[in-house]
């Protein structure tokens, strides 16, 4: 077995534990890990030093940079206090906490921005890097398992480098990465990614052995996704977006295989890929950072001729498919850097499209992915916006209220925007869909408030962008006004502003009088 995981022999006699390896982090250090989405992170030594701070009540505090979020290991280390600064993602309920109470530093980071401001020197040095391995090759390389990440940049960064071997992981994951890295500028060549498909790196991270201080044999399992199944309004935004394509195809505005498709994170857009099986189109390609179990579906229908990204994020039982038929997948599938999954050039180059969540969207087309009421931040903008800029279809999904309708998705002004009405071309609700494209303001407000807001908050979008039209403008707003939904909401965890039914008779001649809109149903309380 050891000969197989670790063939460079003499990197063999560094095999140490993970209670041993701990101890070469210390207070104050970088320290720069594998994993992505949960997936192929680094786990026995941080989760190690964490049971050290808690046995010995030892005061220590790490910068933690990742590729994405990590499994428990992030809510194993904030228990202990022991992040001070995190980059660039985060998905955990405990981490997300001590974030917004100021604990921790949180840079939100563009997934593919992190590599080159490595490359840069604004991240500062990383003192030690520590990296989730299938095996290491007779050079010393460093064969990733279910994620690539941030992996390549952190290893050639790194002043040193402890690699956790996860005898769990099956062998025939290598030859399944594609290891190439951007030469630092001024000597940056084009990415030769034309297809989907292409490979122009190595099967390994390419590591000087003399940097591997340490080689731990872990047989911790990654934290399986939990896709929360489609309801019927996430099933009805999968419908709206599949009907778009068939209407896209027909006329002649996409292939009849599509374009290669990028999905977030998420259970619409996993709905929507799964849609796809039974969807009439042939020969699809994904080229996204995150594969869902939805990707694997795909395949088994038949359907899905390449995919392209930097992690798999499976359920349990998707991930036991996966580990036991990789062979069958092999020439189907490759996992990249996360900075070339979702970099710039190659994503406008292939004419991806790109379909991922919001939080909020307002009556302009701009989106807040990251924060809860413009200040608290939910996980972060991930990979969304490498994709959402770039893409030659970019398209938000959300459904159209949130907390049983006390919350609109469809605001007068988002509190926060991680994505601006420039980058968007498509807004999918429950309620309908939105195409922007070509739009100006004033049609994609009259679009938006038609075809997403919920019924519940419909007509007073409506009476305040009538009332906002007087003020004027290309894109007209009442300023005092744009954000007072949140504020209602944050004073009385309600953004309806009329309840009683006196309030709505009240409302409803209001705003007929200055839409000249007949106000259908809207005669009982909201
Ligand atoms: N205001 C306040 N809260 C809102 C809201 C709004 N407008 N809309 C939704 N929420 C709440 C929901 O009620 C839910 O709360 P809960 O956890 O207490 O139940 C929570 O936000 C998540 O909403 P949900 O509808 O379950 O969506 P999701 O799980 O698909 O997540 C994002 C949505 C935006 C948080 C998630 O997609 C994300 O982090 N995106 C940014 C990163 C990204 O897009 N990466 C893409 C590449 S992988």
């Amino acid at each position: 077995m050891l000969e197989q995981r670790i063939r460079h022999t003499g990197l063999r006699s560094r095999i140490v534990s993970a209670e041993e390896a701990q101890q070469y982090v210390k207070d104050g250090m970088t320290i720069a890990v594998s994993g992505f989405t949960k997936s192929g992170d680094a786990k026995a030594v941080l989760q190690a030093l964490a049971k050290r701070v808690e046995q010995t009540g030892d005061k220590l505090r790490i910068n933690l940079y990742s590729g994405a979020s990590l499994g428990e290991t992030d809510t194993i280390l904030c228990e202990q206090q022991i992040i001070a600064r995190r980059l660039p993602y985060q998905s955990e309920p405990r981490l997300r906490k001590s974030i917004n109470l100021g604990e921790v530093q949180y840079t939100d980071q563009h997934l593919s921005h992190t590599a080159e401001l490595l490359r840069s020197g604004c991240l500062g040095d990383i003192d030690l890097a520590i990296i989730e391995a299938t095996a290491i090759t007779e050079t010393g390389g460093i064969i990733p398992t279910s994620s690539v990440g941030n992996s390549p940049i952190f290893v050639q960064r790194a002043k040193r480098v402890i690699v956790e071997i996860n005898v769990n992981t099956p062998i025939e994951f290598e030859g399944l990465h594609d290891i190439y890295l951007p030469k630092d500028r001024p000597n940056r060549m084009p990415i030769p990614i034309t297809k989907v498909s292409d490979r122009i790196g190595t099967p390994d991270i390419p590591c000087n052995p003399d940097k591997i201080i340490g080689i731990v044999l872990s047989r911790h399992t990654d934290t399986p996704s939990n896709i929360v199944p489609a309801d019927s309004d996430t099933q009805r935004m999968a419908e709206y977006i599949l009907d778009f394509f068939e209407h896209e195809v027909r006329h002649g505005r996409l292939p009849h295989n599509l374009a290669p498709l990028q999905s977030g994170v998420g259970s619409v857009s996993n709905a929507v890929l799964s849609g796809l099986c039974n969807a009439p189109f042939e020969n699809l390609e994904i080229y996204t950072e995150v594969m869902q179990d939805a990707v694997f579906e795909l395949f088994q229908s038949g359907k899905v001729a390449f995919a392209s990204a930097s992690s798999f994020t499976l359920s349990k039982s998707m991930t036991e498919h996966v580990n036991t038929s990789l062979s069958k997948y092999r020439d189907k599938i490759v996992l990249r850097p996360q900075e070339i999954s979702n970099h710039p050039e190659v994503v406008r180059r292939l004419g991806v499209i790109a379909i991922n969540t919001a939080l909020e969207v307002d009556i302009y087309g701009n989106v807040n992915s990251t924060h809860v009421g413009g200040t608290h931040m939910m996980n972060g903008i991930g990979g969304s916006g490498d994709f959402a800029r770039n893409a030659a279809l970019t398209i938000f999904v959300t459904k159209s209220i949130a907390k049983d309708g006390r919350i609109s998705s469809i605001v007068p002004f988002v509190t926060h925007v991680d994505h601006s009405e420039h980058d968007v071309d498509i807004v999918v609700t429950e309620q309908g869909i939105a195409d922007l494209r070509g739009r100006t303001p004033r049609e994609r407000a009259a679009i938006i408030i038609e075809k997403l807001a919920h019924p519940f908050y419909k007509d007073e979008l409506l009476y305040y962008f009538h009332r906002a039209l007087a003020y004027g403008g290309h894109t007209p707003h009442i300023l005092e006004e744009a954000l007072s939904w949140h504020k209602r909401f944050a004073d009385t965890g309600d953004m309806r502003q009329f309840r009683g039914l006196a309030d709505v008779v009240g409302r409803n001649r209001r705003i007929s009088s200055h839409t000249g809109r007949t106000i259908k149903g809207m005669s009982r309380p909201l």
